[in-house]
């Protein structure tokens, strides 16, 4: 074991850490619209139990791998299953969370343009049909998100270089309960618009006749990216905390936190939408399109309100994405350093260059690239769908498959109970879900949409 090995500095900071790369885009930009393309209440639903029975248990299959091992994420199979095919697990991983990162980015870079618009009052006075069109015309633009993207990049690079605890401990402890108020606040002005009860009851009546495989997949697939699971991300992080955590009780609060933070966007998007008439299925460009209105409508009067608050969604919203690709970054930066023993910065150099390279590529596919397709898709949808559908699910499962029949009872015993020192009531149902029902869920839920659904 190495002991100059870094960690992080506190339990809350732990718990915020965590909770910051699970909270970000894919709660405020990614939960609204796949909501919205998959029909509202039914598919939250499904969403919510993929969250609290498959999503908690392989959150802490993922922790007690990291932590036990002390090691990146593919470093930790290895040294828990030496010399078996494990590894490959974790590269996979490494795999996902650079393409990840790379069209994540994209949408980040977005939310800095968002936060200069702001700056410059450039929301005051549009329609919604504007809205529409200035976000069309900006993300089509061939130079602009990517030099936003760019930007973004460097931020993550230099904070992930500054090293763990005071990079990311300190940014995460400051920002994620100022993002908290923020939220709320825009609730409670989204749901007060005029006609935003359609908005609510779509997030609250579920049609159940509408659910497929597909909303299952996708319900799944939202579950793991949003908790920022399936890709050793989490383990990563784990095997920076201390033996005393309490690895039960942090993936609960890291679950709560983010189901939390998810639904209360859902509360913000869906109201205002349906009240100046957006489609919940206008997919990314949901958030982007939509929540303009809700500053200009809501304070339409106190317009400096609107300003101050518009400035400070999109600073709080851009902070959330960074917590988050710090998460993606450092899994493969951990793994470049210590695998190949590259020094921290220069592997952390060749995942952002890496990233930015990909990430023009993502960002031009929504534009001048846009006739560019794969399975129908565009790069950036298809890294989304491969990523967020196929690795994380895969890497779930996997990584259940490890916790619950591969390694020795006696360290998931170990791990999850602090060597007997906590006493945890849902032992048995945690490593019951890891042995069988997430194996077999996930797999059914594969199976499903290989041979049955179009
Ligand atoms: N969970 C983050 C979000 O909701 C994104 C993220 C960070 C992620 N790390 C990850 C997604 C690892 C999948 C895997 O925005």
């Amino acid at each position: 074991m190495k002991n100059n090995r870094a960690s992080f500095g506190s339990k809350l900071g732990i718990i915020l850490a965590s909770a910051g790369s699970a909270v970000g885009l894919g709660n405020i930009w990614r939960f609204p619209y796949e909501t919205g393309n998959y029909g509202g209440a039914a598919f939250i639903f499904i969403y919510l139990g993929c969250i609290f029975v498959l999503g908690l248990p392989i959150m802490i299959g993922e922790f007690l791998i990291g932590r036990r091992s002390r090691a990146n994420t593919a470093g930790a199979f290895q040294i828990l299953a030496p010399g078996s095919q494990w590894k490959w697990v974790g590269r996979m991983g490494v795999l996902a969370g650079f393409m990840i990162l790379s069209f994540y980015s994209v949408v980040a870079g977005w939310t800095l343009e968002y936060v200069f618009e702001a700056l410059g009052n450039g929301f005051a006075g549009k329609s919604p049909d504007e809205f529409i069109q200035s976000f069309d015309t900006f993300s089509s633009n061939p130079w602009k998100p990517i030099i936003w993207l760019v930007l973004f990049l460097l931020c993550t690079h230099f904070i992930i270089v500054r090293g763990v605890e005071k990079g990311i401990e300190k940014s995460s402890k400051i920002m994620m309960p100022m993002l908290f108020i923020l939220i709320i606040v825009l609730v409670i002005c989204s749901v007060t618009l005029p006609g935003a009860s359609a908005g609510i009851e779509f997030l609250l009546k579920p049609d159940f006749s509408k659910v497929n495989g597909n909303v299952f997949l996708g319900a799944m697939g939202q579950a793991f990216f949003s908790l920022s699971l399936g890709m050793g991300c989490l383990c990563t992080y784990a095997s920076y905390f201390g033996k005393d955590v309490n690895l039960t009780r942090t993936a609960f609060s890291v679950g709560i936190i983010d189901t939390f933070i998810a639904i209360l966007a859902g509360f913000i998007i869906f109201p205002a939408a349906f009240s100046v008439g957006i489609k919940p299925d206008a997919g990314p460009s949901l958030l982007f399109i939509t929540l303009p209105n809700v500053f200009q409508q809501a304070f339409s009067g106190a317009p400096w309100l609107a300003y101050i608050f518009s400035i400070m969604f999109y600073v709080l919203l851009t902070v959330a994405a960074l917590t988050s690709t710090i998460s993606m970054h450092e899994v493969v930066t951990a793994y470049l350093h210590e695998e190949f023993k590259l020094s921290r910065r220069r592997a952390a150099w060749m995942v952002t260059l890496g990233c930015i390279l990909l990430g023009i590529l993502c960002s031009l596919s929504l534009g001048v690239g846009k006739n560019y397709t794969l399975f129908g898709l565009n790069l950036f949808d298809l890294f989304d769908y491969v990523t967020a559908k196929i690795m994380l699910p895969l890497g779930g499962m996997l990584t259940s498959i490890f916790v619950g029949w591969y390694l020795d009872k006696k360290i998931v015993w170990s791990e999850i109970t602090n060597d007997g020192s906590l006493k945890i009531n849902t032992y048995k149902l945690i490593t019951f879900i890891l042995k069988y029902i997430a194996p077999i869920a996930i797999g059914i839920v594969f199976i499903n949409e290989l041979l049955f659904t179009k």
